[in-house]
């Protein structure tokens, strides 16, 4: 791959801009400082450096954030903090976008990645990808609402739910729940308890088909999937 495209489609510049850090001896190939737009350099074999700072190229980049509320699921926003706004330089370059969308205040697992084939197959409505929600409920929970659930509820707009699983964890004055859903209607998981008379206080995602989120990621921390949660997201996106 000639150095400028690498360049550029890691996002450092347009190759115009990318032309002028390869003309100001930025850039260095194997230690050798390059200028020639031209050059081919082999991404896997060769170190490509900016800056002395060591480039890594990859063409895909899957990231899991504990999306904390707030900050909107989008790429961009004209008021709102974005998650894409959360990321670190080196991981914006690569573009990615949120799969999917939590509510502004819903928090939890958000699979971020530049990957479009993957990101439209796990949202494809006939995918049906399992997600489990954790909710605070602001009254009690009852049988009648796991079989109510079950059976599929009308939403406001007349919309009959697939079948989901209600687990009650606390019930009480307040009810700690969790629910898995296998499709993503707007506000889903608020409208179905609006359907049964209840209200969702607190909402959070837990997981995505076969990703979970890592409890140890504090809200608007990330990490990169590791090897094997790609596998088992690409194995399950293929099936
Ligand atoms: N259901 C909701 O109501 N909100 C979310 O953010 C996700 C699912």
């Amino acid at each position: 791959m000639r150095i400028d495209k690498m360049l550029a489609n890691l996002g450092f510049g347009s190759r115009k801009e990318v032309k002028k850090l390869l003309k100001d001896g930025a850039v260095k190939v194997n230690d050798q400082p390059v200028k020639d737009a031209k050059l081919h350099v082999n991404p896997k074999d060769d170190t490509v450096t900016l800056n002395g700072e060591v480039i890594e190229y990859k063409e895909f980049i899957y990231l899991m954030m504990n999306k904390p509320p707030g900050v909107i699921s989008a790429t961009e926003d004209s008021y709102d903090q974005t998650v894409v706004d959360l990321l670190e330089f080196e991981d914006s370059v690569y573009s990615p976008f949120p799969v999917g969308r939590l509510d502004k205040d819903t928090e939890g697992l958000l699979l971020i990645t530049n990957d479009g084939q993957l990101s439209h197959r796990l949202l494809s409505p006939k995918k049906h990808v399992p997600k489990t929600y954790f909710a605070v409920i602001d009254q009690e929970v009852s049988e009648g609402d796991i079989s109510a659930f079950k059976k599929g509820v009308t939403l406001d707009d007349g919309y009959v739910t697939k079948p989901a699983d209600l687990k009650i964890i606390k019930s009480g004055i307040r009810s700690d729940i969790e629910l898995t859903i296998t499709e993503g209607k707007f506000h889903q998981v608020k409208r179905m308890f609006e359907a049964v008379g209840k209200k969702v206080i607190y909402l959070k995602r837990l997981t995505m088909g076969p990703l979970s989120l890592d409890e140890s990621l504090e809200l608007g921390e990330y990490r990169e999937l590791t090897d094997e949660e790609i596998q088992q997201l690409i194995e399950y996106e293929a099936n």
